[in-house]
């Protein structure tokens, strides 16, 4: 039988291009590329996305009546099996970047509770979901607040936080190329999820 790749969705939250969550991130699509995967990257920093403006017209059909990238990044998203979603640690939180786009879902929410009542489309299998953060600190709870939230947006999108990667000690924009062994979870972690996608276990031995 012929299976379709693997569609994932990609989504780079940092506002640096090129620092730690965006390097871990790419080491993740190209070990899903690797295993055959269709990835699709998504740069939050080129979007235009305006936050959440609490005017709850997506009561109305579920459509958020903010007309800009929001509609684009949402249509991928639901599309896709998997998403990946890395962003850094500010102030015990996603970046700034990330959490509009993650209020921004709040319309998918509102369509799924309250317009629909639960009575839209049941997906048989829940997608997956993976997350990638670093911060600079060292402390136990850094990622404590970050993961309630995007665990529950994950579910937001009827998905399950299938995997998370999370860094401490992390600061300047290189610090990540002194641990290969990060980078190396992410190559997995990227090919574990295409796998994962399409019911098989990854072959490649990293
Ligand atoms: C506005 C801002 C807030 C930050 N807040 C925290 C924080 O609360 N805890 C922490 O450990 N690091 C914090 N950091 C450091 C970043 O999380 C860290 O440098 C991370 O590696 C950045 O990831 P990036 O290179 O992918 O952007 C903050 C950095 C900035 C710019």
């Amino acid at each position: 039988m012929i299976q379709d790749s693997p569609h994932i969705v990609a989504i780079y939250g940092s506002p640096r291009r090129n620092g730690n969550t965006a390097k871990l991130l790419r080491e993740a699509i190209a070990g899903a590329r690797a295993a055959g995967a269709r990835v699709d990257e998504i740069v939050l920093r080129d979007l235009k996305l305006s936050p959440c403006l609490e005017i709850y017209s997506c009561k109305q059909g579920g459509e958020c009546r903010i007309r800009d990238d929001f509609q684009k990044v949402r249509d991928l998203v639901l599309s896709c099996g998997g998403l990946m979603l890395a962003s850094p640690i500010f102030y015990y939180a996603v970046s700034a970047h990330t959490k509009i786009l993650m209020d921004r879902f709040h319309s998918v929410w509102v369509k799924k509770h309250w317009v629909d009542k639960g009575s839209g489309p049941e997906r048989s299998q829940r997608r997956k979901g993976l997350f990638i953060s670093a911060g600079a600190t060292q402390g136990r709870k850094l990622f404590e607040g970050t993961l309630l939230s995007v665990r529950y947006f994950y579910d937001t999108l009827d998905m399950d936080l299938w995997k998370t990667l999370l860094y401490r000690g992390l600061e300047d924009a290189d610090d990540v190329l002194n641990h290969p062994e990060y980078l190396d979870d992410a190559r997995r972690a990227g090919e574990e999820l295409a796998g994962a996608l399409t019911g098989h276990r990854p072959q490649t031995q990293l």
